[in-house]
């Protein structure tokens, strides 16, 4: 549990998600999923009980943090940095965030992505991994922000509304 401020004065709690968090989580994802141009998930890609399932596992086996940041109760943001499955590649996670729209641009992601950063270094990860749209400015200066770098861009890997963008995959060195 960590507590911030944020930009309008407000405390901020960020804290890991729990099985009770489920419908929440997912109406805040499906609210970012159903504006297209953040979140390659359709709206409609999963729903409460998987949600449940997938936090009640994560909580099990430690494997992949789920953080649910909250303004006065409200969940106003989501972040999740899973680690890789294998022997191969558990070195690593991958991230993934999320805010409401009314609640951007306060501090909300800048909280989760240094909750979610202390995190992979407790737990001695090496790399954290992402993927973003090529149009998404303002996650690309976040995570510029955090020094995420370029690794490669997968050209025309999407289609939002019909109009091609590209994939560009980011990584940070935690040693
Ligand atoms: C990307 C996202 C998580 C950022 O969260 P946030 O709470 O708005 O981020 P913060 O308020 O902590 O912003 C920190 C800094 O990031 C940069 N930034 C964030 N959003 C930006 C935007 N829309 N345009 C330009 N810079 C932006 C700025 O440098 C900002 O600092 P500033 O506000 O002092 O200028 C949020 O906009 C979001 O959820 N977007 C939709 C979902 C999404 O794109 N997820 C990532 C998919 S890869």
């Amino acid at each position: 549990l960590a507590n911030y401020i944020l930009k309008n004065g407000k405390p901020l709690v960020v804290r890991n998600a729990s099985v009770g968090d489920a419908e929440t989580i997912v109406a805040v994802v499906s609210q970012v999923t159903s504006e297209v141009v953040y979140l390659l998930w359709d709206p409609t890609y999963y729903n409460v009980e998987v949600e449940r399932n997938y936090i009640a596992r994560a909580n099990e086996k430690q494997n992949i943090l789920i953080l649910v940041a909250e303004e006065e109760g409200r969940i106003v943001g989501v972040g999740e940095l899973k680690i890789g499955d294998f022997r191969k590649n558990k070195h690593i996670a991958d991230l993934g965030i999320a805010v409401v729209n009314e609640f951007r641009r306060l501090g909300v992601g800048t909280s989760l992505m240094k909750e979610m950063i202390l995190w992979a270094r407790k737990n001695r990860l090496e790399k954290i991994c992402l993927s973003v749209f090529s149009t998404n400015k303002g996650a690309f200066s976040l995570y510029e922000r955090f020094d995420f770098a370029v690794e490669a861009v997968r050209r025309r890997q999407f289609k939002l509304n019909g109009v091609y963008v590209d994939e560009i995959l980011m990584a940070k060195f935690l040693n």
